[in-house]
C-alpha cells in the first residue's frame, strides 16, 4: 500500500531545479495564473487552494524575499509553511541529503530549498516523492525569472518575441535562469561582463540548443543599446565573498547609471532581483527613478511562486 502510494507519487510529481524544467506554454500558464492570483489577492477574495497542506523550506543561505514571499503564499492558500535553516535541522550535523529527502516526503507535501551546490537541490528532488524547487543555487534562480518574467509581461504586453533584454554584471545564477528563459520565450539576451565573469560555456551550450540568440560583450553600452529591459544584479553573490575586493575592481565600470540608460530605448525597464548594493551595480537614481520596476518586480515573487507551488502541489 505504501509503496504502491509511493509509486503514484513518484509518477506525477514534478521538480522546477531550472527554467528548463518548464516548456514556454506551461511558462505563459504559470504567468497568467500568476496574474489572477495578484487580482484575486488585491481584491481580497479567498485561496484556500491548499488547505492542511504543508511546504517545507531548506535554507542554506540568507534570503529575504524568497523566503517571506513562499511563506506567505502558503498562508494564503491556506496551508502552512515551516522554515528550516540548515544549520538547526539535522542536515547541519551531518544526516545525508538522501535521508533528509525521505524522511521530509513522509511529512510535506512539497519543498523548496536555497542551497549553496546545485547538487544538493538535485538529489533532494531524486530522493523525495514530493515536487522541489529550487529557491536559488550556485547555478540558478528560477523562482526569480518568473516574477521576473510576469513584470516584463505586464509592462511589455505585446510578448517576449523581439525584445531584448540586456544582462549588465556577473555571469551568476540569476544570470543563467534568464539566459535560459531567455531562450525558451523568444528573448534576444546581451550580456555585458568583464572577461572571465561569462556564464559557463554549459548555459551558454544549453541556450543555443533552446535556438536562444545572445551576445557577450564586456561593454555594457554594447550590450544596452535599443534594450528593451536592463537586469543588474550583485557582483558579488553569496558564496563569492572571498573574490569581493577583486570583482569590485573589475566590475566598476559596469553601473547601471543614467549614462547607461541613455543607449537604451526610451520605455527600457530596469530590473534587479535584489539585494542592491546600492551606489555600485546600480545608482539610486536609476533604481528609484521613472524605469525602474524594482520593486513591482520583487512583489510579483509572491504571486509567480503562488502560480508554481499551485501547480506543483494542489
Ligand atoms: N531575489 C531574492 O531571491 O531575494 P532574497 O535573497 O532576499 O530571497
Ligand atoms: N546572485 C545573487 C542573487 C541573490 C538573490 C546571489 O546568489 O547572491
Amino acid at each position: 500500500m505504501n509503496l504502491a502510494n509511493k509509486v503514484g507519487v513518484e509518477a506525477m510529481k514534478k521538480d522546477v531545479l531550472s527554467i528548463t524544467d518548464l516548456s514556454r506554454g506551461e511558462i505563459y500558464e504559470l504567468l497568467k495564473s500568476a496574474t489572477d492570483l495578484k487580482e484575486k489577492r488585491k481584491a481580497g477574495e479567498p485561496t484556500e487552494f491548499l488547505k492542511n497542506k504543508s511546504l517545507g523550506m531548506i535554507f542554506e543561505k540568507a534570503s529575504t524575499r524568497t523566503r517571506v514571499s513562499f511563506e506567505v503564499a502558503m498562508t494564503d492558500f491556506g496551508g502552512h509553511a515551516l522554515y528550516l535553516n540548515s544549520n538547526d535541522i539535522q542536515i547541519g550535523r551531518g544526516e545525508t541529503i538522501e535521508d533528509t529527502a525521505r524522511i521530509l516526503s513522509g511529512y510535506l507535501h512539497g519543498l523548496m530549498a536555497r542551497v549553496m551546490s546545485h547538487e544538493t537541490v538535485v538529489k533532494l528532488a531524486e530522493y523525495s516523492t514530493m515536487p522541489v524547487i529550487n529557491a536559488l543555487s550556485d547555478q540558478e534562480h528560477p523562482c526569480q525569472i518568473l516574477g521576473d518574467f510576469m513584470t516584463i509581461l505586464e509592462y511589455k504586453q505585446h510578448g517576449f518575441e523581439g525584445l531584448k533584454f540586456a544582462w549588465i554584471g556577473d555571469g551568476n545564477n540569476v544570470c543563467n535562469s534568464a539566459l535560459l528563459g531567455s531562450a525558451i520565450m523568444g528573448m534576444e539576451f546581451a550580456i555585458a561582463c568583464p572577461k572571465g565573469y561569462e556564464p559557463k560555456a554549459e548555459y551558454l551550450e544549453k541556450a543555443r540548443a533552446l535556438g536562444g540568440k545572445f551576445t557577450i560583450t564586456d561593454d555594457p553600452k554594447v550590450a544596452a543599446k535599443d534594450a528593451d529591459v536592463i537586469y543588474t544584479d550583485v557582483w558579488v553573490s553569496m558564496g563569492d565573498e572571498a573574490e569581493q575586493e577583486k570583482r569590485l575592481k573589475d566590475f566598476a565600470s559596469f553601473q547601471v547609471n543614467a549614462e547607461l540608460l541613455g543607449a537604451a530605448k526610451p520605455d527600457v525597464i530596469v530590473m534587479h532581483c535584489l539585494p542592491a548594493r546600492r551606489g555600485l551595480e546600480i545608482t539610486d537614481e536609476v533604481m528609484d527613478g521613472p524605469n525602474s520596476v524594482i520593486f513591482e518586480e520583487a512583489e510579483n515573487r509572491l504571486h509567480a511562486q503562488k502560480a508554481l507551488i499551485l501547480k506543483l502541489m494542489r
